[in-house]
């Protein structure tokens, strides 16, 4: 039997349980560079997965592909959302079938409030939580609501950001370094809506540099290195792991 018969997602998925999320044997390049070099792994539903590396590991080219973005190109693999297959998808039809990615730059709208930002993410089906839910769990974005949402602090951008993936339908949440830049008192609140997103049942993936407050945050962990997987276990195991910590977290 070859080892694609036994992947969950894969061919023979009737046979195992499938896990929620599968990324079996991704590919891929940015023109000729060859970046992330046939990666597997599973997410299992309503799990926090912490995926770590060094600068230029893959981390923020390996969610990419999983959103179908138009770049990287992914040349080889498969990805499966809850017996969905992603592959084939454009980054609308990923959006739609539940990936709900947050890059590293937040990408918030200029020009429009915090509220038209929600709303625009709400414009076509399948529409998410409510202004009223994603208010409650945000106070600070119900309060600037009339607000510019590019003259928000880095933190309230973050929460914008956040809010405005689960103003869609989403399964997946794909996070790329939620904490970065700010101050660790802001990281806890937001550390504390990634609590109460993950009790809502969404499966989040954590790419963050701060390594030890994700995987505090998180259930298993992801280790990338030149685009090739060097861990996949518990979050715990790796806390307690000095060796890779030093040497593929620098912590
Ligand atoms: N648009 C691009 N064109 C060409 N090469 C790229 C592009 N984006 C990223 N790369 C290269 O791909 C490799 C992986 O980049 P990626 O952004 O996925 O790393 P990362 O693990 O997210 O790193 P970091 O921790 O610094 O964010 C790097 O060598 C990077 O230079
Ligand atoms: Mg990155």
């Amino acid at each position: 039997m070859n080892a694609k018969a036994n992947f969950p997602g894969g061919i023979n998925h009737a046979q195992t349980a499938p896990a929620f999320l599968s990324v079996w044997d991704l590919q891929s390049y940015y023109g000729e560079s060859y970046i992330v070099q046939g990666i597997s792994f599973n997410v299992h539903e309503g799990e926090i997965l912490a995926l770590l590396g060094r600068n230029g590991a893959g981390k923020t080219t390996t969610l990419r592909s999983i959103a179908r973005m138009d770049d990287p190109q992914v040349q080889h693999g498969e990805i499966w959302l809850d017996h969905q297959p992603l592959h084939n998808m454009a980054s609308h039809e990923a959006a739609i079938a539940g990936i709900g990615l947050v890059p590293e730059d937040r990408s918030i709208i200029p020009g429009l409030t915090v509220e038209e930002n929600l709303q625009l993410a709400q414009i076509a089906p399948p529409i998410g939580w409510s202004l009223e839910r994603i208010y409650d769990l945000f106070p600070r974005l119900a309060e600037r609501r009339k607000q510019e949402g590019i003259t928000l602090s880095g933190g309230e951008q973050q929460m914008l950001a956040l809010a405005r993936a689960l103003a869609r339908d989403i399964k997946v949440l794909l996070l790329d370094e939620p904490y970065e830049g700010l101050a660790p008192v802001i990281v806890d609140e937001i550390e504390k809506t990634l609590r109460i997103i993950k009790e809502q049942g969404i499966t989040t993936i954590i790419v963050e540099q701060n390594a030890v407050r994700a995987l505090e945050l998180s259930d298993r962990a992801v280790i990338l290195d030149t685009g090739n997987i060097v861990f996949d276990g518990t979050a715990s195991e790796v806390l307690e792991n000095e060796k890779l910590r030093s040497e593929y977290l620098a912590i």
